[in-house]
C-alpha cells in the first residue's frame, strides 16, 4: 500500500510470514507434553503434519507468504539421550527445501515449549546439566541442517517459567520460585551460548528469541495496589528482559518480593528482536491468589474478547513495540494472532494489527516483519483443539483442511502492502 504521497511504507525486503510449532501440529511420542495431557490420548498426531508437511507447505505457496516461522521438534530428533534420529532430520530438512524451492524463507525455532521427556526426567532446566543437553542439540542441528539464516533459539522463555516453576500449569508443573530462577540463569545462558554456536556455522545467521510483550493496566486506575501490580507486572514482563539483553544482568522484582539480580551471557546476543503479540492483561490485587495478581480481560476498545476470553487491543502492539525499540534493533513481529470462529473476525483482526505497524513504520520504527499465528488450526496448549488460530479450518476427524476467508485476505494484505 502507498500512502498519499505515494511513498512505499512496507519495505520489498519485509518479512511476510506465517508461524507454527512443531508440537502443535504434530504432536510426538516422545514429548514431556504427550504425557502431561489427556486430551492428546485420542489425538495423538494432532493433524498428521508429520506426514502431511508437503500439502501443508503448498498452503504457505498459495498465501504468498515470503517467510515461514515453524519449529524442530527436539523430541523426534534425539529421542534418546545422545541418539539421533536421522529420518526425522532429513524431515525438517525437506521442509527447509521445499521452502526454498518456494521462494519461502525459513526461521527455525530450536525450543517452543516442548522436550523430549528425558529431558524433563533427568535434566529440566532447573537442573545445570540441563545447559549441556541443550547446547549439544543445539550444536547438532545448526552443523547439520543446511541453509536456514533465520533462528529463533526459545520461544517465550518467560511462558516457559511462568507455566512450568510458578503457576505449575506446564511441564514441569512446579510452584517453586528458587528453582524458576535458576532455570531463567540456564535458559538465557544456553541463549547467550546458542548465539554464538549458530554464528560459529552460519556467519551471516540472524538470531533471536521470540519474547511475548503483552500490555499490562491496573483493573481499578484509583486503586494502587492495582497500580503497583501494573507496574511489577510490565517491568518483569516487558522490561527485564530487554534490559538484560542490553546490561547481561536480570533484575527481578516480584510482587512484595525483594528484587533478585542475576547475570547472564546475553548482553548484544541478538540480532533483532522478536516480540510475540495477542493481549491486553488486567490486573487486580487479589490477597487470595498467588503474589495477590488476579488476571482479568476487559473489552474496553469494544472490539471484543477472543475465543481464548482475550482482550483484542491493537493498538498495544504498537505500545510493545515502541518499547522494544529501546534495544535499537530491528524487530519482528514473529507471532500475532486471534482464537476464533468467527473468520470475519479473524480478517478484522490481522486488518487491525497491520495498520499499526503500518503507523508505527511511519513513525520511523525499524519493524522487519510479521508472522500471523498460525498456518491451520492446531492444538493449543492448555485449551486443546477448540482454539482455532489457524488462516486453514481443520476438521479434527477427518484432518481436512478448508480456507477460511482470513487466509485469502491475508494473501490481499501482502499484495496491497508490498511489492511481492
Ligand atoms: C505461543 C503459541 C501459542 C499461542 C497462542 C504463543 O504464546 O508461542 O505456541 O499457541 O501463543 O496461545
Amino acid at each position: 500500500m502507498r500512502n498519499r504521497t505515494n511513498k512505499r511504507i512496507f519495505p520489498d525486503d519485509f518479512q511476510w510470514g506465517v508461524a507454527t510449532s512443531a508440537f502443535q501440529l504434530e504432536g510426538s511420542p516422545n514429548a514431556d507434553w504427550s504425557a502431561w495431557d489427556p486430551v492428546l490420548g485420542d489425538i495423538p498426531r494432532i493433524t498428521n503434519h508429520y506426514a502431511l508437511f508437503r500439502e501443508d507447505l503448498k498452503l504457505l505457496k498459495d498465501l504468498g507468504v515470503n517467510s515461514y516461522r515453524f519449529s524442530l521438534e527436539w523430541s523426534r530428533i534425539e529421542p534418546r539421550p545422545g541418539v539421533w534420529d536421522e529420518e526425522a532430520i532429513a524431515h525438517y530438512q525437506e521442509i527447509i527445501d521445499i521452502l526454498h524451492s518456494y521462494n519461502i524463507d525459513p526461521m527455525v525455532t530450536l525450543h517452543h515449549f516442548t522436550h523430549p521427556r528425558w529431558f524433563l526426567e533427568r535434566t529440566p532446566w532447573h537442573r545445570s546439566a540441563s545447559r549441556e543437553k541443550f547446547l549439544r542439540y543445539t550444536e547438532m542441528m545448526v552443523s547439520t541442517l543446511r541453509n536456514v539464516r533465520d533462528w529463533i533459539t526459545f520461544n517465550e522463555p518467560y511462558v516457559i517459567l511462568i507455566g512450568g516453576y510458578l503457576d505449575g500449569c506446564t511441564p514441569p508443573g512446579l510452584r517453586d520460585v528458587p528453582r524458576s530462577l535458576v532455570a531463567l540463569k540456564n535458559i538465557f545462558t544456553c541463549h547467550g551460548k546458542a548465539y554464538d554456536i549458530i554464528h560459529h556455522y552460519v556467519p551471516d545467521a540472524r538470531v533471536s528469541i521470540a519474547h511475548n510483550m503483552s500490555v499490562f493496566a491496573p483493573w481499578k486506575k484509583w486503586n494502587p495496589l492495582d497500580r503497583l501490580l501494573r507496574n511489577r507486572a510490565n517491568f518483569f514482563y516487558n522490561h527485564s528482559i530487554i534490559n538484560a539483553f542490553k546490561t547481561g544482568v536480570f533484575v527481578i522484582k516480584f510482587p512484595f518480593m525483594r528484587p533478585v539480580e542475576i547475570e547472564v551471557p546475553i548482553k548484544d546476543k541478538l540480532d533483532f528482536f522478536g516480540v510475540n503479540y495477542y493481549t491486553r492483561i488486567h490486573l487486580r490485587f487479589n490477597p487470595f491468589k498467588k503474589m495477590g495478581v488476579e488476571l482479568r480481560h476487559l473489552d474496553i476498545d469494544g472490539h471484543g474478547l477472543t475465543n481464548l476470553g482475550w482482550e483484542i487491543h491493537p493498538r498495544g502492539l504498537a505500545k510493545v513495540l515502541r518499547y522494544a525499540s529501546r534495544l535499537n534493533m530491528p524487530l519482528v513481529i514473529t507471532e500475532n494472532g486471534i482464537a476464533t470462529h468467527d473468520t470475519e473476525e479473524k480478517v478484522k483482526y490481522m486488518k487491525r494489527h497491520v495498520d499499526v505497524i503500518e503507523r508505527c513504520l511511519k513513525d520511523g520504527l525499524d519493524v522487519r516483519g510479521y508472522y500471523y499465528w498460525t498456518l491451520i488450526d492446531n492444538y493449543e496448549w492448555l485449551q486443546g483443539l477448540d482454539a482455532r488460530f489457524g488462516l486453514y479450518h481443520v476438521n479434527f476427524k477427518t484432518l481436512k483442511r478448508t480456507p477460511t476467508s482470513a487466509a485469502s485476505y491475508y494473501s490481499y494484505l501482502i499484495q496491497s502492502r508490498s511489492s511481492l
